[in-house]
């Protein structure tokens, strides 16, 4: 089965063909470049980039995998959740081929596309769902922060998520405050490899809290108090590396803390983690470590496939169609708000 696969749902313009659990191709043309200068996505922005870029990366997804429109057997894309009039792009482009072309549509969840991009992997890029079922899989981005329990293959539940900020806006915004570029996620991983995370002390949010739910604006919140109460701290590099890792270590900590709690109640033997917060080294690192210790198989996306792209959401679209899923029909809505249940 071949599947096109577009994900216009923020700002990043993918499509990528997938073919019998592999991907094909994944052209990604991001728009950080776009929007750094001013702090952060601006949706309609995103939205007419996603309206220039789309068709020529559908071209070089289909000319790199050497696949011709006639020798696709469905359309999918990202229905949601997303900035509004992004995802409209993307959903109105591939239910428009798939309409023009006679040929299923699925519609995608996009949280639902993160927790099978672990399964995408290897050199064969098989995907590989059922070994490692049930699991507790952890999604961080931009946009969400999420703790699901996969119970099996299309069947999960969300165990909880951010009351307020997502753990990358987190990321973003307190390096904002140190005056760093947006997205400051990466950088601030970069700039604390050579800081001590012990440095400065900043509060875990809801750490000891009985739910898997996390929140972020308080720990941004002290971030900007200490920062106003300490201004020449951002003259010294050394110290804004110090006040990177300590930063950083708050975040992971909770991240990987309620990950494991979460996971022992559950029962399950794997975790998984997937989103855009997953290429940060030191939550790579510290889930490593405390599945060794408590016993958990881990999988954690590759990078490449931790930020948004349209493998995944070909992936679970082929994954929908041989589990013979509903399917939506072709007039089907965008849906920015849907939440994964
Ligand atoms: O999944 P993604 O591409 O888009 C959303 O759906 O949001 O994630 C982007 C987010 C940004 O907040 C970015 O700062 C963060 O992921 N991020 C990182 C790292 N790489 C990306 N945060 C911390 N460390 C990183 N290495
Ligand atoms: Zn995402």
């Amino acid at each position: 089965m071949t599947i096109l696969a577009l994900e216009t749902s923020c700002d990043e313009t993918s499509v990528a063909v997938v073919r019998d659990g592999k991907i094909l191709s994944n052209v990604v043309a991001s728009q950080v470049e776009l929007h750094a200068e001013y702090g952060g996505v601006v949706p309609e922005l995103a939205a007419r980039e996603h309206l220039k870029n789309l068709l020529p990366v559908a071209q070089s997804a289909l000319r790199e995998a050497g696949i011709s429109v006639a020798q696709l057997d469905a359309l999918a894309a990202t229905q949601g959740p997303g900035l509004p009039n992004a995802l409209l792009v993307g959903l109105k482009a591939a239910q428009a081929a798939a309409f023009a072309l006679n040929k299923p549509f699925i519609g995608i969840h996009h949280h639902e596309a993160h927790l099978y991009s672990p399964w995408i992997s290897g050199e064969t890029r098989a995907a590989d769902f059922s070994n490692f079922q049930p699991n507790v899989s952890l999604i961080v981005s931009g946009g969400h922060t999420l703790l699901v329990l996969v119970k099996s293959e299309l069947n999960h539940r969300v165990l909880g998520g951010t009351i307020d900020d997502a753990a990358g806006e987190c990321f973003d915004k307190t390096g904002k405050l140190m005056g760093l570029p947006y997205p400051a996620g990466p950088l601030i991983d970069r700039l604390a490899e050579q800081g001590n995370p012990k440095a400065f002390e900043f509060p875990r949010p809801l750490l000891h809290d009985a739910n898997d739910d996390f929140s972020f604006s308080g720990l941004k919140t002290s971030v900007r108090y200490f920062i106003r109460d300490h201004p020449a701290l951002l003259a010294d590099r050394e110290k804004v590396c110090d006040l990177c890792a300590s930063v950083q270590a708050a975040i992971v900590e909770v991240l990987v803390k309620k990950t494991i709690r979460a996971a022992k109640r559950e029962g399950v033997r794997c975790v998984t983690a997937s989103g855009g917060v997953t290429c940060n080294r030191a939550l790579r690192l510290e889930l490593e470590r405390a599945c060794a210790r408590n016993g958990f198989a881990l999988r954690l996306a590759e990078k490449s496939l931790c930020t948004d792209n349209a493998a995944m959401i070909g992936i679970l679209a082929e994954r929908k169609l041989l589990a013979r899923a509903p399917l939506p029909s072709l007039d089907e809505e965008i849906k920015p708000g849907w939440a994964l249940v």
